[in-house]
């Protein structure tokens, strides 16, 4: 007889709800998402799940299992099976649920429509490294999953999203103030409005990232130094400001 794995599923909406029992075939090399998937197609075909590439691309199947934020299409089951523990899957919680698995991070698209967006140099520089274009193609990896928005406590625990913009808008804003042809100038945005000093480097969003991209280390601790900069040290501040406008 197949080998089974009972999958506690979150079931609800606004109004409340509670995890429910499912017991699903476990198939080699099957990921949370599938077992969602033969839940959907045998015992409940109204459980509510966000999926689009099952590829780790999209960033669309975010949610909680065993309470880590995880990609549902990117989280072997069998690492699970192996040590015997249940499996709980949960919406994300620092956003709205919806229905079910699904929540609305619409927020997070308010978000980003508020920051000013790139803006070229003219002229271009002359001597463009390719240490400065790997600084923020780490970056452009992104695939906005929001896994670390999820984690980060100030919006978690602490519901600060009218005073802080979260480690995917953190990483977002690092990429264009580090790009070598932009030329705007966003230090005081990101100490007023993306509230970066809310930030206490905990590194809990760089550890659930599913791109690996070094959130706290490579963008929030070198956009918190341009802010010190600015307004501590204002000739260092100065300095970097005529690095970034030098032709
Ligand atoms: S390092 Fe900062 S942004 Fe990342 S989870 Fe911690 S408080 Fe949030
Ligand atoms: S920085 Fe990483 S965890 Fe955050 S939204 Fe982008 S890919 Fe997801
Ligand atoms: S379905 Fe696209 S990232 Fe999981």
């Amino acid at each position: 007889m197949a080998e089974t794995v009972t999958l506690w599923v979150y079931r609800g909406d606004q109004h409340g709800g509670e995890e429910k029992p499912y017991e699903v075939p476990l198939m080699p090399g099957m990921v949370v998402l599938d077992a969602v998937h033969w839940i959907q197609a045998h015992l409940a075909p109204d459980l509510a799940v966000r999926w689009n590439c099952k590829a780790a691309h999209c960033g669309s199947c975010s949610a909680e299992v065993n309470g880590r934020p995880r990609l549902l299409c990117k989280t072997r089951l069998d690492e699970f099976v192996k040590e015997g523990v249940p499996v709980h899957v949960r919406p994300m919680k620092t956003f709205p649920i919806i229905k079910d698995l699904v929540t609305d991070v619409s927020w997070n698209y308010r978000v980003m429509r508020q920051i000013p967006p790139f803006q070229p140099r003219e002229p271009a520089p002359f001597t463009l490294y390719q240490r400065d274009v790997d600084r923020v193609q780490e970056f452009r990896r992104c695939i906005e999953c929001f896994l670390c928005q999820d984690v980060c406590h100030v919006l978690r625990e602490h519901h600060e999203q009218e005073h802080y913009f979260g480690p995917r808008f953190m990483a977002r804003l690092a990429e264009l103030e580090m790009h070598p042809m932009d030329a705007g100038d966003r230090v005081g945005f990101i100490r007023e409005t993306a509230g970066v000093g809310w930030c206490n480097i905990t590194h809990c969003c760089a550890e659930v990232c599913p791109e690996a991209i070094e959130i706290t280390n490579n963008a929030i601790i070198p956009l918190k130094e341009r802010v010190a900069d600015r307004y501590w040290d204002p000739i260092r501040g100065l300095f970097r400001r005529f690095q970034k406008t030098a032709p």
